[in-house]
């Protein structure tokens, strides 16, 4: 496999007593859809936010597409996309003024701004609702749009925290093919978090699971099945024999409502 872009060794976080991310060490290779697969409050969320450098890492340290994320977290911003799990697209103005504005973040030259929008408009499928107002769309055309919009300045890594949390399963399976084809089109490695078992399983070619900011385990999906040694092992198997108990959904689907509340049903 190809070199790493994404290093992390012994990464932790502390909240006061709590280790919400506990010596975290892994390697994301490049063009790897890799998942970090955990119940609420596992530490997924922190451990996104430190690779992204929008939290310091109490201990340990991490590369991201060679950078340091202490020293150099400049540079790993210019070198990643980033979707949070709040929604990060405007909602009072349209698909194409959303991208527009960040193009010019992003310093995208002037005469190539226009031609990257409507190539990212088309490669996630938006281009008929460009000038339609973002309060508009449905949860599922947000995150293609929150998509388009990560992969403007053609990052490294692309980071996802929850990519698929509040929508339909069509709208789920249009998010996961979209990701599919970033990592296939533009070589993108792709990290996301989930709780979703399915997601895991069916999306990512490793999963790390995480239990309470530990790393309990990390492999391929059929190999983390495989280890289990019984027939039709599943990843909720897998998970509970690594985790030593059944994965908590509790309050995922208050979290959803919050999460996905901006998200009007147009398809
Ligand atoms: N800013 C914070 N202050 C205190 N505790 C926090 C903070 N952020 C997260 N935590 C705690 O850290 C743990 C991991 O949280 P998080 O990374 O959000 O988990 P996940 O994304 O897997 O649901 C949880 O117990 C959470 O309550
Ligand atoms: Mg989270």
């Amino acid at each position: 496999m190809s070199e790493a872009v994404v290093e992390t060794r012994a990464l932790t976080r502390a909240f006061g007593p709590l280790l919400a991310v506990d010596h975290l060490s892994v390697q994301v290779f490049g063009g790897e859809v890799f998942g970090l697969l955990g119940p609420n409050g596992a530490g997924k969320t922190t451990t996104i936010k430190m690779l992204t450098t929008l939290l310091p890492p109490t201990s340990g340290a991490a590369e991201v597409a060679g950078f340091d994320i202490v020293r150099q977290p400049t540079e790993v911003r210019r070198a990643i996309g980033y979707i949070p799990q709040l929604i990060s697209v405007d909602a009072q103005v349209t698909g194409y003024e959303n991208l527009w504005v960040f193009s010019r973040l992003y310093r995208i030259p002037r005469d190539e701004r226009e031609k990257r929008i409507r190539d990212a408009l088309e490669f996630m499928g938006l281009s008929a609702y460009a000038d339609v107002l973002v309060r508009n769309y449905s949860g599922g055309m947000i995150r293609r749009l929150e998509i388009a919009q990560a992969l403007m300045h053609r990052p490294r890594v692309l980071f996802m925290d929850e990519p698929t949390v509040g929508l339909d399963p069509l709208a789920r399976d249009t998010v996961w093919e979209q990701i599919d084809r970033v990592r296939t089109t533009y070589g993108t490695s792709v990290v996301l978090t989930t709780h979703y078992m399915e997601e895991a399983d069916q999306l990512c070619d490793r999963v790390g699971i995480l239990h309470r900011g530990k790393l309990q385990a990390l492999d391929r999906p059929a190999a983390l099945k495989a280890s289990l040694g019984r027939p039709g092992a599943t990843l909720e198997d897998v998970f509970v024999h690594y985790a030593g108990e059944e994965i908590e959904l509790g309050g995922s689907y208050r979290e959803t409502g919050r999460t996905r509340r901006a998200a009007v049903r147009l398809e």
